[in-house]
C-alpha cells in the first residue's frame, strides 16, 4: 500500500488526519516531538504505524526525515506540525 505520512500527529487534526488515512488503507508514518502521543494514535490504526519522534523545528531533522522515508511510496504528505498564536 502507498504511504501517508503525517507530521504533527500526536494531537488535534494530525491525530484526525492519520486515524481517517488509515481506514482508507494507508500505510502511516506519524512525526512529532511525544513519542508517547504518537503510540497512543498509532493504536488506534487499522495496522500499526512507523514512529517517527522528531522536533520538526530543527532543520537537520527534516533532512533526517527525508532520508529516512525516501524509499517510500509516499502518495500523502500532511504537513501539519505547528502551533497556533492568537
Ligand atoms: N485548529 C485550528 O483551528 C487551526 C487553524 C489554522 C491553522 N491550524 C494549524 O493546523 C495545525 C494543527 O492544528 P491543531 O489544532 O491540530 O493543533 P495541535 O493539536 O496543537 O497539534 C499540533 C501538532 O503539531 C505537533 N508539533 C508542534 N510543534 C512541533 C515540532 N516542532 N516538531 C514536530 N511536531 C510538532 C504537535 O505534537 P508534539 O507536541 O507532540 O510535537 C501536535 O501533534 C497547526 O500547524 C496549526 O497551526 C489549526
Amino acid at each position: 500500500m502507498p504511504t501517508a505520512i503525517i507530521t504533527g500527529a500526536s494531537s488535534g487534526i494530525g491525530r484526525e488526519m492519520a486515524i481517517i488515512l488509515s481506514q482508507q488503507g494507508y500505510d502511516i508514518v506519524l512525526v512529532a516531538r511525544r513519542g508517547d502521543k504518537l503510540l497512543e494514535v498509532s493504536k488506534e490504526l487499522r495496522k500499526p504505524a512507523e514512529i517517527m519522534t522528531m522536533d520538526l523545528s530543527k532543520e537537520e531533522n527534516c533532512y533526517s526525515l527525508y532520508e529516512r522515508l525516501k524509499g517510500k511510496d509516499v502518495e500523502i504528505l500532511v504537513n501539519n506540525a505547528g502551533f497556533g498564536k492568537l
